[in-house]
């Protein structure tokens, strides 16, 4: 199947866009400098059940602490990997969230998984494992090119 060009030149700092890829949802999100530091934090880290995506597999140029080919533009598949719904876009701290000081990313409605905004999931979710990065390249400092 063709690949799919997404143009992310218009898309501003701290929003995301969805965007239909082989019937699967693919979050494409353009990260703050504040939210690339606190991806950085290693208190994070310690909440994260695999915050280094080693339990799966994932693209060579995702194994990096961004998960991602530049850091300010996150690429996941956007489904729960407990049961499959489609988390939401948190970007901000929620401090009603039930999991103290969440630092924002995805929320899942389902069951209450909680995924950072390079899609690892936290400590005592149901989901198993991180939002997976989906085959991806960048033929341009703004373009993204699924497939
Ligand atoms: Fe997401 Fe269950 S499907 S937590």
């Amino acid at each position: 199947r063709a690949p799919v060009d997404v143009d992310v030149s218009k898309l501003p700092p701290g929003q995301q866009i969805t965007v239909v890829w082989h019937g699967s949802p693919v979050f494409i999100t353009h990260r703050t400098p504040e939210s690339l530091a606190r991806l950085q934090e290693a208190a994070l880290a310690a909440r994260l059940r695999d915050p280094s995506s080693g339990a799966l597999q994932q693209p060579p140029y995702a194994a990096n602490w961004h998960r991602s080919i530049k850091p300010e533009f996150g690429v996941v598949v956007g489904i729960c990997t407990h049961l499959g719904c489609v988390p939401t876009y948190s970007p901000a701290p929620d401090p009603a969230t039930p999991i103290a000081n969440w630092p924002g990313g995805y929320a899942c409605p389902c069951h209450g998984s909680k995924f950072d905004l390079a899609g690892r999931v936290f400590t005592g979710a149901p989901a198993p494992y991180n939002l997976p990065v989906p085959p991806y390249s960048m033929p341009g400092p703004t373009t993204i090119r699924l497939g």
